[in-house]
């Protein structure tokens, strides 16, 4: 089976990314959306609300057949991870060429640590080449209108917290 872990902090889950999953789909059998317990990046949804935003917005867009996405927090180096859910591969999304030097350096370092994991990446639809979640999260934080950004579990978990819920 060709397991890939696509770790980040999702901090929240955006169209953008969940465009990666569905191409990772295509092309691995089984996806292991990884969230970061980030001891230096204090997000601002805890891990186990960005996993369930994960799982319901995986859900709504019917990409959760068959078991194909699996969605989890971890701590710790992502080659560890890897190597702990079987997984060969890393899976990341590449936006623009802006991208481009801090995932080559990640995937470099990844490789050199792991040498039989390697990154893939996916290029991000156009339509989201410009979406990030701190932009997002900037956006709600203004009562902007964010629905077109994310998914709408994620649009309603940032509502609540904007509600102060
Ligand atoms: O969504 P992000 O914040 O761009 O994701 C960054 C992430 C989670 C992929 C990166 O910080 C990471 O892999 N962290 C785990 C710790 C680790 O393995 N660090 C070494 C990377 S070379």
């Amino acid at each position: 089976m060709r397991i890939a872990v696509y770790p980040g902090s999702f901090d929240p889950i955006t169209f953008g990314h969940m465009d990666v999953i569905r191409r990772a789909t295509e092309v691995f059998d089984r996806v292991v959306v990884a969230v970061l317990i980030n001891t230096r990046k204090v997000p601002t949804a805890t891990g186990e609300d960005r996993v369930r935003v994960i799982r319901e917005s995986v859900r709504e867009a019917g990409l959760d057949e068959q078991d194909r996405v699996h969605v989890m927090t971890f701590e710790g180096l992502t080659v560890e991870l890897a190597d702990a859910v079987g997984a060969r591969h890393i899976v990341r999304g590449l936006r623009a060429t802006s991208d481009f030097e801090s995932e080559l350096q990640m995937a470099h370092m990844n490789h050199r640590m792991a040498p039989d994991v390697d990154t893939v990446f996916f290029m991000t639809g156009i339509d989201h080449a410009y979406l990030s979640s701190s932009l997002v999260r900037e956006i709600a934080a203004f009562g902007g209108d964010v629905s077109g950004m994310v998914p709408g579990p994620a649009a309603r978990m940032m509502r609540r917290q904007l509600a102060g819920d």
